[in-house]
């Protein structure tokens, strides 16, 4: 076994680590919304008032801070008068990004709102700018967010909500340069502005306006919208970019079947995130070298095939520690970027793409990505330090070990560290500027196609990590394939 220093000086205090990091994503697509989030009143799930009971309180344990709706590109789709009212009334429609399935529209802006209020998460709209109009849009904020009287209040009234709920996160578009629109910037910028300017603040609410960025690599798409909309009420520049094992879009490869290579040709290309939220962000300080304009990664995590026999269209994939491994890279690199990464938002919440939560019928799956979410909430609100760990490569530009650190106001520091590699064990010596005199750590390891499923739930889950402590320094064996939390001070 190697040994392998990791150094800390929590005097070397950076950027704070804003909770909004560890956000979510929730679409009408396949089994998220319905089923996953929403069973309606009468369901034997247990519920309340219609939202599993399960997911509310694994949301809850998360403390999910934001959670995004209702896409993705079902948002530049919906128009939100067609859910809202009485729900027999409420227009069927077809989802015609996912599948063609009927849209019921069951689940509206009252549900999502209480969904939020039920979660204690900040909810995050995604507006239509691909399919909808400006009034629209700005009625929308208007009916949420305004307590007086006007034409939208009394229509929220009508509805059974008396007062103005708060909103703070607007999505203007999701993806304008492809399902959104098929826009390009210098379109899309010009139509942020006109979306900007009519969508008001009411009643003391602050919007925070959230401008569609990027596809990936596209770095045009960041300099014209940093060069067209910064003075025009961005807060946020948003960034999508998924994990494909193989690179292939048309042949992602198996959520549970691969080997090896295919494993490390994933942690690669997880690694992009690095060069990318390192280059946006090259180019936004160049327009904003006060960082007053956030970078929003809110679309992220592994995308593979759907498994077998499940309809394509619905995005449904299993979750092994593999996954695990690969939200701990993604979380670290925003925690490391924290100083311009203002929210990430993994896609998907449940039954979705990189899923935190299974549903079937009444039980509930937490997949090894919920648990890596679990190791890494400390970091919550916290200050990001200076850390160091000696690396080495694994396989063709993948470093074994990834790690960040951070302080609370209490002064306990708080590291995520990941072993990625298939059968290396490090044994990891923890010191630095610091006197370290208590510690406490957390696991969760496997081998990489361990998965937790329906039959066998808990087949991944966190265990205590042994931390040794002794001469103001501490010392943690980190098992192949494995993700950790230390605590320390
Ligand atoms: O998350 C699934 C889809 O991926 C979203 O609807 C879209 O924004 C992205 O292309």
């Amino acid at each position: 076994m190697k040994t392998v220093k990791l150094t800390l000086n929590p005097l070397d205090k950076k950027s704070k680590i804003n909770k909004e990091i560890y956000s979510n994503f929730s679409e009408h697509l396949g089994r998220c919304i319905y089923d996953g989030i929403y069973v309606g009143e009468d369901s034997d799930i247990p519920n309340i008032e219609g939202f599993r009971k399960d997911v509310v309180e694994a949301f809850k344990e998360l403390k999910l801070p934001v959670l995004r709706w209702p896409g993705g590109c079902f948002a530049d789709e919906y128009h939100w008068k067609d859910g809202i009212g009485e729900k027999s009334k409420r227009k069927h429609l077809i989802n015609s990004n996912w599948g063609h399935v009927v849209e019921d529209n069951s689940f509206g802006t009252h549900e999502f709102m209480r969904f939020c209020e039920l979660v204690g998460c900040e909810p995050y709209i995604s507006g239509n700018v691909g399919s909808g109009t400006v009034q629209e849009l700005a009625e929308w904020v208007e009916y949420i967010t305004f307590d007086d009287l006007s034409p939208m209040s009394e229509l929220r009234r009508k509805n059974g909500k008396e007062r103005a709920w708060k909103l703070k996160y607007l999505g203007i578009g999701n993806e304008s340069w492809g399902c959104g629109g098929n826009m390009s910037p210098e379109y899309y910028c010009d139509q942020f502005r006109r979306y900007a300017t009519f969508c008001r603040e009411y009643s003391g609410n602050k919007l925070f306006k959230i401008a569609c960025g990027p596809n990936a690599d596209d770095y045009n798409w960041t300099e014209v919208c940093m060069k067209k909309i910064t003075p025009w009420n961005m807060n946020g520049l948003s960034l999508h970019y998924y994990t494909i094992p193989t690179g292939d879009w048309n042949r992602k490869g198996s959520a549970l079947e691969f080997d090896s290579s295919e494993y490390y040709s994933t942690l690669k290309s997880t690694l992009r995130m690095e060069e990318l939220v390192t280059r946006h962000g090259e180019i936004m300080n160049r327009y904003d070298p006060e960082h007053k304009v956030g970078l929003i990664v809110d679309e992220w995590g592994c995308w593979y095939d759907v498994e077998p026999d499940t309809n394509p269209a619905f995005l449904y994939q299993q979750n092994t520690m593999r996954d695990a491994i690969v939200a701990a890279i993604n979380l670290n690199i925003f925690n490391r970027h924290s100083d311009r990464v203002y929210m990430a938002n993994i896609a998907q919440a449940v039954n979705v793409l990189q899923a935190i939560l299974f549903t079937e019928g009444t039980k509930t799956v937490r997949t090894p990505t919920f648990h890596a979410f679990e190791l890494f909430k400390a970091h919550m609100e916290n200050t990001l330090i200076y850390s160091h760990i000696e690396n080495e490569e694994v396989s063709e530009g993948v470093p074994a070990l990834s790690q960040s650190a951070s302080i609370n106001e209490a002064g306990e520091m708080v590291i995520t560290l990941a072993n990625c590699t298939l059968d290396r064990e490090y044994s990891v010596d923890i010191g630095g500027v610091c006197e370290i005199n208590y510690a406490k750590g957390r696991i969760l390891t496997g081998e990489v196609h361990a998965c937790n499923n329906f039959d066998s739930p808990e087949n991944v889950v966190i265990k205590t990590l042994d931390v040794k402590v002794s001469g103001g320094k501490a010392a943690v064996v980190l098992p192949a394939c494995s993700v950790a939390e230390i605590v320390l001070n």
